[in-house]
């Protein structure tokens, strides 16, 4: 270090030669070859092999995107691209800066080729000093050797990437993830640009949408999950239902404390980070008023008595998959009349539903059939404008006054991202067929604000929403998270039994 960055840091690194001497040496030797094969490792490759016969003869980059400043040297929590964790098979915190490239064999095919920063030796400076990356400050990371005995694929150091991704790159095309990570895809795009004939705007374009291309199938073949997949969610969801209960337990103490939405924040968080690698995304805790702003992820409210409190939250396991589940529960343990109401149409808008969940079925059919017993109780209740009817409400064109109490979709796909499969089509989508294995929520709510004049006035400020995660089967469907009780009867029960009333 020179003087003039001595007096900058104010933080100083011994770096003398004994120093350096001193603490490489004298460490047990590492334990080599002991890392055992991953189960996920052939489901990735097969994986791997169905993007490899979409893309025949191309470069193909999928990056796992790199650490993110918090503030000044602290990071966010890495959390791999999507895409990435899906043909590796790594999930929780692996690997920042990693690359996996499925490179194009001579005869068809591609291999398998994982860059990244593997563990460095204990003469380095970065074994003590780099607080990014070194092992004194976040831990060993795996070898060249582990990963391929983990993964099954080749490993390389990520020093190798730059020559590698260029190789050949006026005679091969090459394409990218582009949002991973916007540094390497900048670099990319100028080796890209480099060997092209022209600079015609088009051109890019072009690459642009090539990129595009490989980003929306990589999203696409996500929305039939394999049986790993499966199990992975079935996990999340058991994990997710720890989580709840917990909730349930401790609710008089979030009542108690005040700001008790936080309580039951934390209280599920807590329970998702010890079973899993966290939530899959921020927790709804929604109490009274607040369970009418869908997203309310501020969390600042007190849980009162007679209230309902929304949550809406799902345990991400170490795989990335993710629950996403909805129960609505009386604070006080029984609904009031009002609320039984509300929370009963709900509750036989998600039957229906449900029930629409199975192959041949349109995605869309789902929605279609929860929002009619949504409209048909609005109408029942005198809400909608005069002259409007079920039918009338139900018109897409003409229609649609019920979405001024439940604006949002029934359903999404759910899976490594809790909106899995986001870059898909229309037509792979809304208007697909639903194919088994595929996994989707279904989630009807009811949102009568405090301020809806429209409302009557025993019902305003009741929120409700009912969200369970769905298996499509071979003849059906299977909701996975049946055990979590839905009806505004067993859930009174299940309240009563968890806080042993
Ligand atoms: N938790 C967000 C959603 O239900 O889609
Ligand atoms: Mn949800
Ligand atoms: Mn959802």
């Amino acid at each position: 270090m020179s003087e003039e960055q001595h007096k900058a840091e104010h933080r100083s690194r011994p770096d003398s030669p004994a120093f350096r001497a001193f603490v490489a040496a004298d460490w047990a030797p590492r334990r080599a070859g002991t890392t055992e094969s991953s189960p996920v490792a052939p489901y990735a490759a097969q994986r791997r092999a169905a993007v490899s016969a979409a893309f025949p003869g191309e470069r193909l980059v999928v990056p796992a995107g790199g650490l993110k400043v918090r503030s000044n040297d602290c990071d966010y929590v890495f959390r791999p691209h999507s895409a990435f964790a899906h043909l590796t098979g790594l999930g929780a915190d692996r690997e920042p800066d990693a690359v996996l490239v499925l490179e194009p064999v001579d005869g068809g095919g591609h291999e398998a080729v994982l860059f990244f920063r593997p563990l460095a030796g204990r003469d380095t400076e970065e074994f003590f000093g780099d607080s990014r990356y070194g092992e004194f400050w976040v831990g060993a990371r795996p070898s060249l050797a582990d990963v391929e005995a983990e993964l099954g694929l080749t490993a390389r150091h990520i020093d190798e990437f730059k020559d590698a991704v260029a190789k050949d790159a006026g005679h091969i095309g090459i394409r990218i993830v582009r949002d991973a990570d916007r540094d390497l895809t900048a670099d990319l795009d100028e080796v890209r640009a480099d060997v092209r004939e022209t600079d015609e705007a088009s051109e890019s374009a072009a690459q642009a949408e090539a990129d595009e291309e490989l980003a929306r199938f990589l999203s696409v073949m996500r929305m039939v999950k394999d049986e790993w997949e499966v199990e992975e969610m079935r996990k999340a969801v058991n994990a997710t239902a720890v989580g709840f209960e917990a909730v349930i337990a401790d609710l008089p103490e979030a009542v108690a404390r005040g700001r008790g939405e936080r309580w039951v924040e934390g209280v599920f968080g807590l329970h998702a980070r010890h079973q899993g690698n966290g939530v899959g995304y921020d927790s709804i805790c929604a109490s009274g008023d607040h369970a009418n702003t869908l997203h309310w992820i501020k969390n600042t409210g007190d849980v009162k008595e007679g209230d309902l409190i929304l949550l809406d939250a799902g345990v991400e396991v170490d795989s990335l998959f993710t629950a996403d589940i909805t129960r609505t529960l009386p604070v006080s343990g029984e609904f009031s009349e009002a609320q039984r109401k509300v929370y009963d149409a709900v509750h036989a808008a998600a039957d229906a539903g449900m029930a629409a969940v199975k192959p041949g079925n349109k995605f869309s059919d789902v929605h279609d059939a929860a929002i009619r017993v949504i409209a048909e109780h609005l109408h029942e209740w005198g809400l909608l404008p005069e002259g409007v009817d079920v039918e009338a409400t139900l018109d897409k064109e003409t229609g649609q006054y019920h979405r001024r109490w439940m604006v949002h979709g029934t359903s999404h796909h759910l899976g490594i991202d809790v909106h899995d499969c986001a870059l898909a089509l229309r037509e792979d989508y809304m208007d697909a067929e639903l194919k088994p294995g595929m996994i989707l929520t279904v989630e009807p709510g009811l949102y009568f604000k405090a301020d809806d004049l429209l409302v009557p006035e025993e019902m305003r400020g009741i929120g409700v929403r009912i969200e369970d995660d769905v298996l499509v089967t071979e003849d059906g469907h299977e909701n996975l998270s049946a055990g979590m009780p839905r009806s505004s009867a067993e859930v009174e029960a299940w309240i009563a039994r968890v806080q042993q009333r």
